[in-house]
């Protein structure tokens, strides 16, 4: 009996081991993608538009930048994406990288189809697969060459942004491959015409401006959609960030019941965007949405009341610090 239980203590601690030793060898190997063939221009019109994206709907600015100058962002001004807020997940705590093109702390040495790659297939400029915080796998060729453009037309900002600080848990994830690099579901559009059309709106809230990535339920630590599109219900926080609140995203399906804006006109929605934002700590990234042109706007109202109506009650959408959260939202 005695030897049975040795015997498998020992194989136990054998599993643990090369477990152990399999993390360590592989979480962060490198991956491999196709380097798309996308091109900076110098072009102005193709400047102003990628610039247009970044502090507007795809808000690179709400996380490219110090932490100390988020709240400049939130009031419109428009900083070099010199990089630095931090991120802190289950995963561990990721830094946005500076994105000016310093050559030593930016993206001066990595090319043109390297930021298209980060951007497409999620996979860094050395490899490493990149947590899913930028989910523009599908944004339209003609856009990505707009803000790769934008990108290189800033001033060089020497700003150093320490390494992401991987937790065991993100590492045995990359390690298994359960988190691992994202590609498009289908191929990119070359380009999308902007103007107020449903289908404008269904690639504003898709592949530009992230509303389904945070209005749909996810697994937290995967990643994945585990609820309807749209129907929110996915919590935030409590972190630096969030200032100690918990929010949880509300569901933008037209359901008369459940639906936070079922009863809103279209006037109502874009005087909601225009005003920003009305709870501090909110990862909504309200202040880059209000720079948001009134076509674009339009365009996701529109959409947005396209939806098939899912009746989902998000009882509370901001829990006070320490106040207690119920068991499922
Ligand atoms: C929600 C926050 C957030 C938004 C919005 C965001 N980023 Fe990022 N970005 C990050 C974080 C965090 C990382 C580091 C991820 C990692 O290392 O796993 C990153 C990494 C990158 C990288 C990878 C560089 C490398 O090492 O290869 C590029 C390029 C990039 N972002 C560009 C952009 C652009 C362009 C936009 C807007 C179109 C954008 N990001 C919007 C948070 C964000
Ligand atoms: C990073 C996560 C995140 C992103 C991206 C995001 N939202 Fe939200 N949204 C939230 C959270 C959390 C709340 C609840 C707290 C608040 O109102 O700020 C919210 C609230 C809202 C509300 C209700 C506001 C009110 O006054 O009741 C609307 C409408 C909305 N979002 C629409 C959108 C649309 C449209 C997009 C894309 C253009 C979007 N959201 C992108 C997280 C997000």
């Amino acid at each position: 009996m005695k030897k049975v239980f040795l015997l498998s203590g020992t194989f136990i601690v054998g599993v643990v081991v090369a477990g152990a030793l399999f993390v360590a060898l592989s979480w962060d190997r490198e991956h491999s993608a196709p380097l798309p063939d996308i091109r900076a221009s110098n072009d102005s019109a193709v400047i102003a538009r990628g610039k247009y994206l970044a502090f507007g709907p795809a808000h690179c600015a709400s996380c490219h930048v110090p932490m100390e100058d988020i709240a400049a962002v939130e009031a419109g001004a428009e900083i070099p994406l010199s990089g630095g807020i931090e991120i802190a997940i289950p995963l561990g705590v990721f830094r946005a990288p500076n994105l000016t093109p310093d050559p030593e702390t930016g993206i001066g040495k990595m090319s043109d189809a390297e930021i298209a790659r980060a951007l497409r297939f999620s996979v860094g400029h050395d490899g490493r697969c990149l947590m899913p915080f930028m989910p523009f796998q599908e944004m339209s060729r003609e856009d990505m060459v707009a803000v790769i453009s934008f990108l290189r037309s800033q001033p060089p900002v020497r700003h150093r942004v320490e390494p992401n600080e991987y937790s065991v848990l993100g590492r045995i994830l990359l390690a298994f491959g359960l988190m691992k690099p994202q590609g498009p579901q289908q191929p990119p559009p070359q380009s999308v015409l902007p103007d107020s059309s449903v289908e404008y709106g269904r690639y504003l809230a898709h592949s530009v401006a992230n509303c389904v990535g945070c209005h749909t339920n996810r697994d937290l630590q995967t990643g994945e959609f585990i609820g309807p599109l749209f129907a929110g219900g996915m919590r935030f926080g409590p972190d630096e960030l969030s200032q100690g609140y918990v929010f949880v995203a509300p569901n933008l399906t037209p359901d008369p019941e459940t639906g936070v804006m079922a009863h809103w006109s279209e006037a109502q929605f874009i005087a909601r965007f225009r005003s920003g934002r009305v709870h501090p700590g909110s990862p909504m990234p309200w202040g880059a949405f209000a720079q948001m042109k009134e076509r674009d706007l339009k365009a996701l109202y529109r959409y947005l009341r396209s939806l098939q109506p899912v009746r989902n009650s998000i009882a509370q959408v901001v829990y006070a610090p320490g106040e207690p959260l119920p068991a499922s939202d």
